[in-house]
């Protein structure tokens, strides 16, 4: 799928972008974003509740929140320390909105510092699980922990905590080396929690979150995937009119679903061009064709552009170098394919919403906090058409839901997520067609049995890597001297980080037998046991 971020956006009074469709919602909760790695977390927990969540930069004004009009707002917790040089603070008239907040971690520590109370450094960094105990006189009256026993586990990972608290807040829960783990305002409704009601390790977490939003800011949980299907759909209608729309289609997930969202809204007025880079996995583009042309009436334009890829990447083993004659070609190519394509005058692409967030697009966004995600693929602004973004304001599961509510079969919408440079970054050293289909060949075994172990949904991204080295072997009486294929498969929650995937021995061995038995070229199976960070996801 082709980036997200680098061609053109359409003009604001087009809309195409579809920033505002969810602008009208009235039900929204801010989360205001003080550089924590849990703050789109926050927003997806919020999002459980059926309730349209946005991240927005820590230092919004008071007057722009105003604007936003939020049911409430949740300060996402942060690395810095509220009296530190350049610590992020809040606009205090935020305090006077009378909008509903909760403060967590580094936001309920700023929510005191601003308010008057007096926040110290720990002695140790608190890191994990630790009892906590509701104060006993609040319990009954206290609409945060309403449903939620007295005593529960909570997840702490802080260096300072609130040492004074102002006189007009309490306290409502303690741990032992915390005691003011959960606070509230005694007249406002502002609370704290030092904890991490977010993350899983905290018993009742998704409960305390449900409570807050559903409870204190008094949200009726009504947005729902198949309303935003149909709000796009007609948005999608009235600004395409009787204009083309291309989208670029890989296979994967986020770009079947913009093209399925848009063929639903325009039929016909859709075209997709999907470039056989030769990089596919095996069967790949069949399965494509075979998916596009039995759910949707849409113009496919399946470009065979094989041999000049892999001409062009003839002779090159450096990883980067693969990865930017990948995106050029990949550019040449859809631009000539697009040139013959009538009135065509959008693009569709399938940008999320993490990628919003991390990208600094949305002036309200956090850009301050920039991950650097890949981008290959991306297309210039040059190509001259304005962009339809219709999954920007989503998370891959709700994408994915979509999907299944727009009909496309699971076996689409679950499918793991395949780099844009595809299987040349898992072919470590030169890229031939030889080295091509024993990847392919292995590959395919590897999916195949996690399908028939039913764990293919527990691994978040499984693939076989072939390694720029040959290893000795005996098979029958002869002396095999052949490829090395390294099994990788992970769990994430969202890529930035990722456990090695704990198989079950049987199956490993189960898989690493037919591929050595049946995969021409292979004669050793290695299986890597490596957590990003440090190691990447991919090997290249
Ligand atoms: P890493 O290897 O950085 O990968 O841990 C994180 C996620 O990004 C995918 N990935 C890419 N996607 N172009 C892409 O479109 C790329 O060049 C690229 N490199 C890695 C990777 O498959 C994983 O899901």
């Amino acid at each position: 799928m082709p980036g997200s971020s680098t061609a053109q956006s359409a003009s604001a009074d087009t809309d195409v972008t579809m920033r505002s469709a969810t602008a009208a919602q009235q039900e929204r909760i801010l989360v205001m974003d003080f550089g924590g790695q849990t703050a789109q977390l926050i927003a997806r927990r919020v999002r459980d509740q059926n309730v349209f969540c946005q991240v927005v930069r820590h230092d919004l004004s008071a007057d722009r929140v105003r604007e936003l009009n939020p049911k409430g707002i949740i300060l996402s917790g942060g690395p810095a320390s509220v009296y530190g040089v350049g610590a992020p603070m809040i606009d205090p008239a935020i305090f006077d909105l009378k909008i509903p907040i909760l403060g967590i971690c580094y936001g309920m520590q700023v929510t005191c510092h601003t308010l008057g109370g007096k926040i110290l450094p720990v002695h140790a960094r608190e890191f994990g699980r630790a009892p906590c105990t509701q104060s006993a006189n609040k319990a009954a009256t206290n609409a945060l922990f309403d449903g939620i026993p007295k005593t529960f586990n909570a997840w702490m990972s802080h260096g300072d905590q609130v040492e004074t608290l102002a006189t007009d807040f309490e306290i409502l829960a303690s741990t032992s080396t915390c005691p003011n783990a959960a606070i509230r305002h005694k007249s406002r409704v502002i609370y704290g929690l030092q904890f991490h009601p977010e993350v899983t390790h905290t018993q009742f977490g998704g409960h305390l979150l449900a409570n807050f939003v559903l409870k204190i800011c008094g949200c009726e949980g009504t947005w729902r995937i198949s309303s935003l299907i149909e709000q796009h759909v007609a948005r999608i209608r009235r600004i395409v009119g009787t204009d083309q729309v291309i989208c670029g289609l890989s296979g994967g997930v986020d770009s079947s679903v913009v093209a399925a969202l848009i063929s639903k809204a325009i039929g016909d007025q859709l075209s997709c061009i999907f470039v056989d880079n030769g990089m596919l996995r095996k069967d790949e583009r069949q399965q494509v064709e075979e998916q596009f042309s039995k759910h949707f009436k849409t113009d496919l334009h399946v470009v065979d552009a094989r041999a000049r890829f892999l001409g062009e990447l003839a002779g090159v083993s450096e990883p980067q170098q693969k990865r930017k004659i990948i995106g050029k070609v990949f550019i040449d190519v859809f631009r000539d394919e697009a040139k013959s394509i009538p009135n065509a005058k959008y693009l569709a692409q399938g940008t999320l919403y993490p990628d919003v967030i991390e990208s600094g697009a949305n002036p309200d966004g956090p850009a301050a906090t920039i991950k650097s995600h890949h981008n290959v693929g991306g297309l210039p602004a040059e190509l001259g058409f304005e962009l339809i973004e219709p999954l920007r304001d989503l998370f891959k599961d709700e994408v994915r839901r979509m999907g299944l509510e727009l009909g496309l079969p699971e076996i689409m919408v679950w499918r793991h997520p395949f780099p844009g440079p595809g299987l040349a970054v898992r072919c470590l050293g030169e890229v031939t067609e030889e080295r091509l289909r024993v990847i392919r060949e292995a590959d395919a075994i590897l999916i195949e049995e996690l399908h028939l172990a039913g764990i293919y949904r527990d691994i978040q991204q499984a693939f076989v890597v072939l390694l720029p080295v040959n290893s000795v072997g005996v098979m029958g009486d002869d002396r095999t001297y052949e490829n090395v294929a390294a099994i990788r498969a992970i769990q994430s929650e969202d890529f930035m980080t990722a456990d090695w995937y704990q198989f079950p021995y049987e199956i490993l061995a189960k898989i690493s037998t037919r591929i050595i038995n049946s995969v021409r070229g292979i004669n050793r199976v290695v299986y890597d046991v490596s957590s990003k960070p440090p190691a990447t996801i991919e090997w290249e």
